[in-house]
């Protein structure tokens, strides 16, 4: 996103009955993504850290959850014939009705940034770097899709039907944009939603709901249409996840998840964004400044707690041996400033939980032949604050290559070529993301052509997908249903059923 100065006030925490409700939107011509908070400004770096100097106390509030949220099973029901009954309604609206509210609920996000950014940091150990363009994002959805909406209405002798009913389930380690863009998804493609935030990010899920429901308010549509719910997954899967007129679940989580989910009620529509093992080829063409940075950011950013993350770079020819590249890696790693979020210079922050299993025995444990490039160390007595770590030498097929471990740990694999480097990047069982640091453009062809992920990234980062630059999704075992992308042009086609207009009359 390009960037903007923000005035340096800090707003005043938000209370939705305090506010005068916005005018309705202007109309708005096209999408161009929101900016995000320029540090280059001096006013912006203050009102951040006024933002972050309110977290230890807001983290001290983390169990607080909105009042309400859904918490029995008998609710649950109750909840459930509300947003079927105001569903009804809401699907009626035309794609034009609904992309207003959208839009409204893109601008009651984008008044929310300190909030989210405050709470962003203290459930999920958020910095300031990664949670703002978090925040951008989830604008960008709204705004997006509510243009989406209105494609809804255009096409000749089809009608949409959307779902009767979405369940939205999203992740900890974006709690912003991705259960907002998902609810956002759903709502525009005319559908009720009932949405459970992850349990380590249910403040940030309340305070996403809130945006939501005052835009509902200013529309004069019933909140019922967005629940807010927090239950135990089991729970959801018996109840909710049954009930005959939920047609379709938005899972953003681990491809076990969307497994379970699945074991509930195996005929259930799922567009689930699962898993990735996620790599970045560096030939010996390549622009190692840029390499080296662009690396480090993609494996360490939010402590490489996203699917996104880029888990192994691959050296082809000369890069393996060179020690220009690896002087400039080990450089760029460790020059990162790791920290909680209150400080607003942090780049890599906390574990949202403890090191435990597979990512503890990553983080201390090498295999037959491996060696650490950087020794990662755990920086105080949490067990969730650890210093980056790059591991050399690992093996083609080993754990290492095959195993999702999301946390900051990088292992540095070699090829003799790029072919071997594609083989090697293709051999996991995911196909997330991937990216190729090269400046010739036939091995950028061969690898467009040949590698095996949903997004491709050459000569940039691959974490940060922005919305419709980027539509997110992926390929293999990251991703189950439709294969429309999050952030794309179709992904609101996948929330319902086109039927024939003579059908409906
Ligand atoms: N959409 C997120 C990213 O691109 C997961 O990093």
């Amino acid at each position: 996103a390009s960037l903007a100065a923000l005035d340096g006030t800090v707003p005043a925490p938000h209370r939705v009955q305090d506010r005068n409700l916005p005018e309705p939107p202007a109309p708005r011509e096209g999408f161009s993504s929101t900016p995000d908070t320029d540090p280059a400004v001096a006013a912006n770096r203050a009102w951040g850290r006024a933002v972050l100097e309110q977290v230890p106390a807001s983290r001290a509030g983390v169990e607080t959850v909105a009042a309400a949220a859904v918490r029995t099973e008998e609710q649950l029901d109750r909840v459930i014939d509300a947003a079927l009954e105001q569903g009804r309604g809401w699907a009626a609206l035309s794609g034009a009705q609904r992309a207003e509210v959208l839009h409204r609920a893109g601008d009651a996000l984008a008044a929310r940034r300190a909030e989210l950014l405050e709470v962003a940091a203290a459930e999920a150990g958020k910095t300031l770097d990664q949670a703002d363009p978090e925040i951008s994002e989830a604008v960008d959805f709204a705004h997006y899709y509510a243009e989406r909406a209105r494609e809804l209405d255009d096409v000749d002798g089809a009608v949409f039907v959307p779902s009767r009913l979405t369940v939205v389930t999203p992740p900890w380690n974006f709690p912003v944009a991705i259960p907002a863009g998902s609810a956002l998804a759903a709502l525009a493609a005319g559908s009720p939603v009932v949405f459970k935030p992850a349990g380590p990010t249910r403040r940030c899920g309340a305070v996403v709901a809130e945006a939501l429901w005052e835009a509902l308010d200013a529309s004069g549509i019933s909140r019922d249409v967005l629940a807010l719910v927090d239950l135990e997954e089991r729970a959801l899967g018996r109840q909710l996840i049954s009930h005959p007129a939920v047609d379709r679940l938005i899972l953003t989580g681990a491809y076990e998840t969307a497994e379970l989910f699945r074991s509930f009620r195996p005929d259930l529509p799922l567009l689930a964004e699962t898993s990735g093992k996620n790599a970045l080829i560096v030939t010996p063409s390549a622009d190692f400044d840029l390499a080296a940075k662009d690396v480090a950011y993609s494996a360490f950013g939010h402590a490489g707690q996203k699917c996104s993350a880029a888990s192994l770079v691959i050296l082809v020819g000369s890069v393996a041996e060179s020690r220009r590249f690896r002087n400039q890696l080990v450089d760029a790693v460790t020059s990162l400033t790791v920290d909680y979020p209150t400080n607003p210079a942090a780049q890599m922050g906390p574990l949202t939980e403890p090191a435990e299993g597979k990512l503890l025995k990553a983080l201390t444990t090498l295999d037959d032949g491996e060696s650490w490039l950087v020794e990662p160390e755990q920086l105080d007595g949490s067990g969730r604050l650890w210093s980056p770590g790059v591991r050399t030498g690992v093996k083609r097929g080993s754990e290492f290559h095959h195993v999702e471990y999301f946390g900051p740990v990088l292992g540095v694999m070699t090829a003799e070529t790029i072919e071997e480097a594609v083989a090697i990047q293709n051999e996991v069982e995911y196909g997330l993301t991937a990216g190729l640091h090269s400046l010739d453009p036939q091995e950028i062809g061969y690898w467009l052509d040949t590698v095996q992920a949903g997004n491709l990234y050459v000569n940039r980062h691959i974490t940060g997908a922005i919305v419709q630059r980027q539509p997110f999704g992926g390929w293999k075992k990251s991703a189950v249903g439709p294969g429309t992308k999050a952030g794309g042009p179709n992904y609101l086609m996948g929330l319902g059923e086109w039927e024939p207009a003579a059908l409906r009359g």
